[in-house]
């Protein structure tokens, strides 16, 4: 115990698996206990991972929980041969995870300039820091409507999403607002479902405003948070810049925003 406490890096503590939960074969999910020094902003990011021998093997994940909560919540995919969630997937409960001390972002509040609406448009797990925005009070204090979209490949996939969208009903402290607040729309691309079809083609061919009732993104008062793939953020990105919104950042807040979906 005391070797392993010495190899332990000053950059992470040692959390424990509190729960974990298998949605797909290649989508999991899982609760850490958190350390009460450990603050972060909904929407950001940290390291975690596992001691690889005498190194940590640390990636990005994305805290899928609000800053208030007691615990941090993850989405992960699943890879055979990814050298992390090759070993990741097989946690449960009491196991010990590496967790970074410096959560960041830019899946933040802070960076976006106020608005009425606020879409958050994901693909895949790139939901995650949706997840712990749509349970965040302050998302409800500085927006009158949030869409949540998320876009996945097979209808499977989806379920994350939906079972956090019904679950806001239910929130300690959301749950009053946020029902009435949160429009949902989910689509798939490679099976057949209520909506179908790439987000961004759902955007440009104007269906995603047609079906929710809107005329297209206001730059006056619309604002966007998107976490996809590389891919999906460059195509997303240029339909918002084509819409006439400016990207923001932490130190200059602007009219959307984006982040990568990490994966192993
Ligand atoms: P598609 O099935 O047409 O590739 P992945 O699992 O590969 O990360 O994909 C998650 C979702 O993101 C899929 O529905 C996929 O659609 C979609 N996607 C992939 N590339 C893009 C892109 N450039 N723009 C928008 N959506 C994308």
């Amino acid at each position: 115990m005391a070797s392993d406490a010495l190899a332990l890096p000053k950059t992470v503590t040692e959390e424990s698996v509190l729960a974990v939960r298998h949605w797909t074969d290649e989508l999991f999910s899982f609760r850490l206990t958190r350390p009460a020094s450990f603050r972060f902003r909904s929407g950001e990011f940290v390291l975690l991972g596992l001691m690889n021998g005498e190194k940590p093997l640390l990636r990005a994940y994305s805290i899928a929980s609000p800053s208030w909560d007691d615990g941090l919540d993850f989405y992960s995919i699943k890879v055979s041969d990814g050298p992390l969630t090759s070993r990741l997937q097989h946690i449960q409960p009491g196991d010990p995870v590496l967790l970074g001390r410096k959560p960041t972002g830019t899946l933040v509040l802070d960076a976006l300039k106020p608005g009425r609406r606020l879409f958050l448009l994901s693909t895949g797990t790139g939901i995650a820091p949706f997840a712990s925005l749509l349970r965040e009070p302050e998302t409800y204090e500085k927006f009158d409507r949030v869409v949540l979209t998320h876009t996945c490949r097979n209808v499977a996939d989806l379920a994350c999403g939906a079972e956090l969208v019904d679950a806001l009903a239910e929130d300690p402290l959301v749950g009053e607002i946020a029902p009435q607040r949160v429009t949902y729309y989910a689509s798939t691309t490679r099976e057949d479902f209520v909506h179908t079809g790439r987000i961004t083609d759902l955007i440009a061919s104007g269906k995603l405003f047609a079906d929710l009732g809107l005329e297209g993104f206001d730059p006056a008062s619309d604002r966007v948070m998107i976490c996809g793939s590389m891919a999906m953020i460059a195509d997303t990105k240029a339909l918002c810049e084509g819409a006439g919104l400016a990207e923001g950042s932490n130190a200059n807040p602007g009219d959307f925003l984006v982040e990568k979906a990490f994966a192993d």
